[in-house]
C-alpha cells in the first residue's frame, strides 16, 4: 500500500501540485518559452531567405538584405530576452516551491519524536534537508523547465517544418522513432556508469568528511598515507567512469545521430526528385538543415533528463515520506501535573528496529520530592530508564505513571514543562551565555544572573570578554565538559519541572564545585522529584533511595547504609571506589 502512495506518477503529480500556488506565474514562463522557441526558429527562415534573394537577383540586393539583417538581428535580442525571463521566473518559482519544502521538512523534524534522533538518522535528516531538496529543486528547475521548453520547440519545430514543405517532413518525421531509439539504446549504457560517477563523488564527500572530523586521530596514528590512497582510488575511479561517459558521448552518440540526419537529408533529395512537380528550392533544403539538426537535440534532452527525474524521485519519496510522518505520538492530557511521583509498573523495554530487551520488569515507586539515584555499569539501562521518564519512547510492555497519570496520555507540552535532563554533554548553542541559560524562555535577566552564580559560573563568566553577554558556543573547544554541565545545570535551575533527571551530569566537574552543587541540588529537591545518575558514588550517598541495575534488572533497592549492609553489588562498587580514593 505504501509503495502505490509513493508511486512515481503519484510522486511526480505532488510535486506538480507545489505549481497549484503560482499557476500565473508558470503561465507566463510557458508563453515566455513560446516566445522563446518561436524567435529563435525563425531564424533559420530569414537566413534562407537571404539565400533566396543572393540566388534570385544573383547581386546583392541591400536594402532587402539590410531588413532581414536587422530581422533577424532583432530576433536574436528577443529570443535572448525572451530566455532570460524565462529562466529568471522559472528559477524564481523553483526557488520558492523549495523554500516552502525546506521550511515544511524542518518544522516536521522539529516535531519529531526525540526517538527518532536518538537512533541513527541525524545524517539521514540532514541529507533531506540538504541534499535531497537540492536534487528536487533540480527538478523544478532544470528537469521540467528543459521539459516544457524541448516540448515546445520539438513540435514547433516539427509544425514548421510541414508548413514549409509537407513531403520533406514526412520523410524527416521518420528520423523520430530511430533517434529515440538510438538514444534510449545510450541511455541505457550510459545510465550505470553515471550512476557509478555519483556515488564515487558522494564517497568522496564522506571520505573528506571523515577525515576533517577524525584529522586528531588520523594524525595520532600515521594514518595520513592510507587516506590519500583511499582519496586517490576514489579520484580515479570517478576520472575513468567520466572518461567512459565521454567516449561514449562523442564516439558513438553525435556521430550516429549525424549519420542519420546526412540520410534523411539524402532520402529527402532523392525521393523528391522522383515527384515530377516538386521542385526543391534550395532555401528550403537549408532551412531543413538546420531543422533536423534542432529536431535531434529535444529528444536528446528530454530522454537525457532521465536519470535526473529518477534522482529526484527518489528524493522526493524519502522527503514526502518523511513529510507524511507521525508526528505525534504523545497524548493529549494537557492538565499541568500537581506532583513529581514517577511509578513504573512491569515494565519491559526493547528499543524499536532492534531485539535485545533491555529493561526487564521493572518495578519502581519514585515519591513526589524524593531523590532517587540510579546506579549500575555502563550498558545496564540507566540512561534507558530516564528516556523513559522523559517519554521518548514507549514501552514494550507494563506501564509508567507520572503523577498517577500513565504517562502515554501526558501531551508533549506538559511532558516537557515538567519533566527536565540535564545531559552528560549538554548542547551549547552558538549565542551569548545569558540565551544560553534562558533559551528563549521568558526570564527575567536577574534570575538567569542568580543562576549562573549558583552553579558555580562565575569563573567562565569572568574569563569571557563580554562577560555573560559573551557568545559562546562558536567552535565546540572554547568550553570544557564541565563548564557545559554547569550551563546545563544553570539552565535547569531557572525553570522550576516537577521531576529532573541528573545523567552523569557532574561527571566531569571538580569535586568542591560538586559539593556546593550538590547543596543546590537539595535546594531544588524542596520543589522537584530529582533522578540521579552517576558513577560517582560519593554524589549519591544521600539520595532517599538508590536503585542498582544490571543487565536491565533492578537488583537492588534501599538507602546507602542499607546497601552496604547488604554486601551486593553496590557494596562491591562503593569499597572499590572508596579504596581506588583512598590509595
Ligand atoms: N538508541 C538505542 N537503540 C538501541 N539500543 C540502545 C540505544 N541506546 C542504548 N542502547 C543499548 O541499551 C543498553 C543500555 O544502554 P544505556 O541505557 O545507555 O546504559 P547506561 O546509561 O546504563 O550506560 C546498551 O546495551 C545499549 O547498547
Ligand atoms: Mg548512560
Amino acid at each position: 500500500m505504501e509503495d502505490q502512495q509513493y508511486s512515481s506518477w503519484k510522486i511526480i503529480k505532488r510535486l506538480l501540485s507545489y505549481y497549484k500556488k503560482k499557476k500565473y506565474l508558470l503561465l507566463l514562463s510557458c508563453i515566455l518559452i513560446l516566445l522563446a522557441t518561436i524567435t529563435e526558429i525563425s531564424s533559420p527562415i530569414i537566413l534562407s531567405n537571404f539565400i533566396n534573394n543572393i540566388l534570385k537577383y544573383r547581386i546583392l540586393k541591400m536594402t532587402k538584405n539590410l531588413y532581414l539583417i536587422s530581422y533577424f538581428i532583432i530576433l536574436q535580442i528577443l529570443s535572448s530576452c525572451f530566455n532570460y525571463f524565462y529562466t529568471i521566473y522559472f528559477s524564481k518559482i523553483s526557488t520558492e516551491i523549495i523554500q516552502e519544502l525546506r521550511i515544511n521538512i524542518m518544522n516536521v523534524a522539529l516535531q519529531q519524536p526525540m526517538k527518532v534522533f536518538n537512533q541513527k538518522p541525524i545524517n539521514s535528516i540532514i541529507t533531506k534537508i540538504t541534499n535531497d531538496t537540492e536534487s528536487v529543486k533540480e527538478f523544478y528547475e532544470t528537469i521540467l523547465s528543459s521539459f516544457l521548453k524541448n516540448f515546445i520547440l520539438f513540435f514547433i519545430i516539427l509544425t514548421s517544418m510541414f508548413i514549409l514543405e509537407w513531403r520533406m517532413a514526412l520523410i524527416s518525421s521518420l528520423m523520430i522513432p530511430i533517434v529515440s531509439i538510438i538514444v534510449i539504446i545510450h541511455q541505457y549504457y550510459s545510465k550505470p556508469i553515471i550512476k557509478k560517477i555519483k556515488s564515487s563523488l558522494s564517497n568522496l564527500n564522506n571520505t573528506i568528511n571523515e577525515i576533517i572530523n577524525g584529522i586528531t586521530i588520523i594524525q595520532q596514528f600515521n594514518q595520513e598515507k592510507k587516506f590519500i590512497e583511499k582519496i586517490n582510488y576514489i579520484n580515479n575511479e570517478s576520472y575513468l567512469n567520466r572518461i567512459k561517459t565521454l567516449k561514449i558521448d562523442s564516439l558513438l552518440l553525435r556521430p550516429l545521430l549525424n549519420l542519420i540526419s546526412s540520410i534523411v537529408l539524402s532520402c529527402i533529395i532523392t525521393t523528391l526528385k522522383l515527384f515530377p512537380m516538386a521542385i526543391i528550392k534550395i532555401s528550403i533544403i537549408h532551412t531543413f538543415i538546420n531543422y533536423l539538426r534542432h529536431l535531434n537535440e529535444p529528444i536528446i534532452a528530454i530522454t537525457g533528463q532521465q536519470s535526473l527525474l529518477q534522482q529526484a524521485i527518489v528524493s522526493s519519496e524519502r522527503i514526502f515520506k518523511f513529510i507524511d510522518s507521525p508526528i505525534k505520538t504523545y497524548g493529549n492530557n494537557i492538565s499541568s501535573l500537581k506532583t513529581g511521583e514517577i511509578q513504573f509498573k512491569n515494565v519491559n523495554f526493547t528499543y524499536p528496529e532492534t531485539k535485545k530487551r533491555i529493561l526487564k520488569n521493572i518495578n519502581i515507586n519514585i515519591p513526589d520530592r524524593s531523590c532517587i539515584a540510579l546506579v549500575g555499569k555502563t550498558g545496564s539501562g540507566k540512561t534507558t530508564l530516564s528516556n523513559l521518564i522523559l517519554g521518548h519512547y514507549t514501552v514494550t510492555e507494563g506501564k509508567i505513571y507520572i503523577d498517577k497519570k500513565p504517562i502515554n496520555t501526558l501531551s508533549n507540552k506538559v511532558l516537557r514543562k515538567n519533566i527536565s535532563i540535564v545531559q552528560q554533554e549538554p548542547t551549547i548553542l552558538y549565542d551569548s551565555l545569558i540565551n544560553n541559560i534562558s533559551l528563549n524562555r521568558e526570564i527575567k535577566e536577574k534570575t538567569v544572573i542568580n543562576a549562573l552564580y549558583k552553579s558555580q559560573l562565575k569563573q567562565l563568566v569572568d574569563v569571557l570578554p563580554n562577560g555573560y553577554m559573551s557568545i559562546i558556543g562558536q567552535n565546540n573547544d572554547s568550553l570544557s565538559q564541565g563548564q557545559k554541565q554547569l550551563i546545563g545545570i544553570a539552565r535547569i535551575l531557572v525553570s522550576h519541572p516537577k521531576i529532573l533527571i541528573f545523567d552523569e551530569a557532574t561527571a566531569s566537574i571538580d569535586s568542591e564545585s560538586e559539593q556546593k552543587i550538590q547543596k543546590i541540588l537539595s535546594s531544588i529537591q524542596k520543589k522537584s522529584t530529582v533522578v540521579i545518575i552517576a558513577h560517582r558514588l560519593s554524589t549519591i550517598i544521600n539520595s532517599d533511595i538508590i536503585i542498582v541495575l544490571d543487565k536491565g534488572r533492578v537488583i537492588e533497592t534501599g538507602n546507602h547504609k542499607e546497601l552496604l549492609n547488604n554486601k551486593g553489588l553496590y557494596y562491591k562498587m562503593f569499597t572499590y571506589q572508596h579504596n581506588y580514593k583512598n590509595i
